[in-house]
């Protein structure tokens, strides 16, 4: 197989879809060097001393790690001067991010989560990064919340990069899901897996089991069907969780398998669960669906939500098409309670002022 780098593949695929721009390889580009940044201070990561809690705390107040403040920096500065983006947003920031006004602007929005499953830095478990790009929609030159707040449905491109022990970079821009990993000899991302498609038998499904307290009804037995235990007897499937998304996620994309990252009433008013709309859930849904599978907040398409905050929670069911679907049918069916108190945060409209 020959060598082929991002660059190669984009072209490539512009030759055969003239809709997909020259710019995304640029953009991947810019990506794949912050990547590579930050797989070097994550193997590096217990010998700089850069490990353990920074001192100050993330907007969901949670203890940021350094190498979380390392990544969101790496990937700001890759990015901020290259005059192809109208604004940034990052799960570590707030508010939007803009482009300083001493660089020009472009007509792409990035979204980011610099690292994901930071819990697992200090126990030498795999870590991620999710991107998403989105196109600019307002008119002024400078981005705004509204080009930022779109639904996943929009999107131009999405990814993810795993610091496991190889790193790999996964991106579609709407043609298929393409994997590369890092030749650290040559310092160059190469084809690795070609239009990933999620294979129609899974193996596995991903879920925090010490939640299942909080679980709601109908989540309960959904877990019990995928174990085999509740419905027609199905072959059970291997429990595999990681507490990282990226790399369950990444699993289950290989494998065959469904990620649950349910929605609960544990806390009144807060029945949305804990992944991220903007920064995580999105991205993912776009791959899933661009590899065959689905993504689901389990009333309907992770896709088709409006977001109405940059830091909004979603619950996550994503996988292979079938395991998602049944979740919704679950719900539907047992979950009517924590529907009812969810489907207001769904429905949500942003305030754009
Ligand atoms: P992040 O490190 O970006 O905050 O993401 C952590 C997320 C996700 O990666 C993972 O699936 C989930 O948190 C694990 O949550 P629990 O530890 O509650 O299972
Ligand atoms: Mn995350
Ligand atoms: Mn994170």
């Amino acid at each position: 197989m020959p060598l082929v780098t991002i660059e190669r593949h984009i072209l490539e695929t512009q030759r055969r879809y003239p809709g997909a721009t020259g710019i995304f390889s640029a953009m991947l580009y810019d990506m794949a060097l912050a990547a590579k940044l930050i797989a070097r201070e994550t193997t590096r990561a217990g010998l700089a001393g850069i490990l353990g809690a920074a001192e100050d705390h993330n907007v969901y107040g949670e203890q940021q790690q350094k190498l979380d403040v390392y990544a969101n920096q790496t990937i700001f500065r890759m990015n901020d001067h290259t005059g192809r983006l109208c604004v940034m947003a990052s799960e570590e920031h707030e508010d939007i991010i803009p482009i300083p006004p001493r660089f020009d602007t472009g007509k792409y929005v990035l979204l980011f989560d610099p690292l994901d499953g930071s819990s697992n830095i200090d126990v030498n478990v795999s870590v991620g990064t999710i991107f998403s790009i989105h196109r600019k929609v307002s008119k002024g030159e400078h981005g705004t919340l509204e080009d930022v707040l779109q639904p996943g449905r929009r999107l131009a491109a999405a990814g993810y990069v795993i610091y496991g022990s190889s790193t790999m970079m996964v991106y579609s821009a709407g043609q298929g899901v393409h994997g590369f990993t890092l030749d650290p000899g040559v310092g160059e991302f190469l084809l690795s897996h070609d239009n990933i498609r999620v294979p129609a038998t899974a193996m596995y499904y991903s879920a925090n089991q010490g939640n299942e307290k909080y679980w709601t009804p109908g989540v309960r037995r959904y877990i019990k069907w995928l174990q085999g235990i509740e419905g027609e007897g199905r072959k059970p499937l291997g429990h595999r969780y990681i507490g990282s998304l990226v790399s369950d996620f990444h699993r289950n994309l290989l494998r065959g398998g469904v990620f649950v990252y349910p929605g609960d009433l544990q806390k009144p008013g807060e029945p949305y669960g804990k992944l991220r709309l903007m920064f995580e859930a999105q991205a993912l849904a776009f791959l899933a669906e661009q590899a065959g599978g689905y993504a689901s907040d389990g009333l309907g398409d992770i896709l088709d939500i409006q977001p109405h905050n940059l830091h909004q929670r979603v619950p996550l069911f994503i996988g292979n098409r079938d395991l998602v679907e049944k979740a919704e049918e679950y719900i539907r069916k047992y979950d009517q309670e924590w529907v009812a108190a969810y489907q207001p945060f769904r429905n949500q409209q942003p305030a754009l002022t």
